[in-house]
């Protein structure tokens, strides 16, 4: 049985990638450390393996992981030395080339996505690449899979980049908008979680906008929720705002509630992990009350999300989007930088005390005001997406004859 007829409810090839605007940068890649430009994975000299920056060793240094073993890709993603949706996709479908570079059978292949498959529940970005890489590679001679494999592989990645720009290029109306609209500067912007360059191949989600609308001369001041227990805001997003010299502001993850009273919030953009086809959307845990406190205070939330990102197989995010659930030491335990320099860990709770630790919860489509993709602006509703995706129809319409 195919990979696809198990995960998804049947097995049918996906309407191929098709991108909105064309968006002219000036720059390939947004993301500079020091003097060069980096994407958050490429294949490393050799031509085999492949590098990634290990995003837990952020922000205090800037380390590269050489993944050469398809169980090393499961790991990246499992440890989180890689996260977020569009990058687990991607680094799953090198851990597929790996695990054919060294075996191209289909044992081999098989094996493969079924290690790749467990890393990470919630984002559907993972399954997709799975599914991708093997309808790229499964009917092809052994001999010609490694080259296929890899080829379809970089695809992902280099529309993983173009899909980002899209994002950002129709984001960046958006905030034009509310700047005229608001007549004073800055444009304060809450995030939550990290949705920048990091958590793609370039460019970002949520963030993309915020790097454009930067780089256009629109005075940015960007809320940064630390979000807890990994902290990927205070760590990930800071550090990618600090190094494109964007204006910010970590805050503690319960301080959105407050700011949006007082008229300190002029918009919320975040992520996702999955968004159904009914426009629901599973992010970093506290997306939710985020939502809820913009509602209460008029507010716009909008969501920003690569066409990857939609299970079109999903309607009720709460009863369909699995929640992953960590190890509970996430909660229990901090990691920072000590007096000495170097990055220790402290316990944080009485060690007899359980946590419990859900690293995503639902936003329900009624509390988004916009979903932006790669295609263009959207209600966040089945209408609003099959408008911008109306290759998907015939799947939506034969779910809900099931
Ligand atoms: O647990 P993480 O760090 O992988 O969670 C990431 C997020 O929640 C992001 O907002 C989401 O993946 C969208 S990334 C473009």
């Amino acid at each position: 049985m195919l990979f696809a007829e198990r995960y998804a409810s049947r097995a049918r090839s996906r309407p191929p990638i098709l991108h909105g605007a064309a968006v002219e940068i000036e720059y390939p890649l947004s993301m500079r450390i020091g003097s060069t430009w980096y994407r958050t994975i490429w294949l490393a000299d050799d031509g085999r393996s492949v590098d990634v920056i290990d995003q837990r060793a952020l922000p205090f240094s800037f380390e590269i992981m050489r993944l050469t073993t398809v169980e090393q890709a499961a790991y990246a993603i499992s440890e989180m030395v890689v996260r977020g949706a569009p990058l687990i996709g991607a680094t799953a479908a090198y851990g597929v080339c790996l695990a054919l570079q060294k075996d191209p059978l289909h044992g081999s292949l098989d094996r493969a996505l079924e290690l790749l498959a467990e890393t990470r529940p919630t984002a559907v970005n993972l399954r997709w690449a799975l599914e991708v890489m093997e309808e790229a590679v499964r009917f092809l001679p052994p001999d010609e899979r490694v080259a296929a494999a890899y080829q379809r592989a970089a695809r992902i990645c280099d529309d993983d980049v173009a899909i980002s720009k899209s994002i950002g290029e129709y984001g960046l109306a958006i905030f034009r908008d509310l700047t005229a609209a608001k007549g004073a500067a800055p444009l304060n912007i809450l995030t939550h979680c990290n949705a920048g360059w990091l958590a793609t191949v370039d460019w970002g989600t949520a963030l993309a906008p915020i790097y454009m609308a930067h780089d256009e001369g629109i005075e940015v001041h960007v809320w940064v929720d630390e979000t807890r227990p990994r902290n990927q805001g205070a760590s990930l997003t800071a550090y990618e705002l600090g190094a494109h010299g964007v204006p910010h502001s970590v805050i503690v993850d319960n301080c959105g509630g407050h700011l949006m009273q007082h008229g300190m919030v002029d918009v919320c953009i975040v992520g996702t992990d999955r968004t159904t086809a009914a426009g629901d959307v599973a992010n970093k845990i506290g997306t939710y009350l985020k939502a809820l406190a913009a509602r209460d205070n008029g507010v716009p939330f909008y969501v920003a999300l690569p066409q990857t990102t939609i299970d079109w197989q999903a309607r009720d995010g709460v009863a369909e989007i699995p929640i992953e659930e960590r190890d509970p030491r996430e909660v229990r335990f901090i990691g920072g930088l000590g007096p000495d320099g170097r990055v220790v860990e402290i316990e944080l709770t009485p060690p007899s005390s359980p946590a419990t630790n859900y690293a995503f919860d639902v936003t329900p489509a009624r509390l988004v005001t916009g979903l932006i993709t790669d295609r263009g602006v959207c209600e966040a509703s089945l209408e609003g997406l099959l408008s911008l995706f109306p290759e998907w129809e015939a799947e939506v319409a034969e779910r809900g004859a099931e």
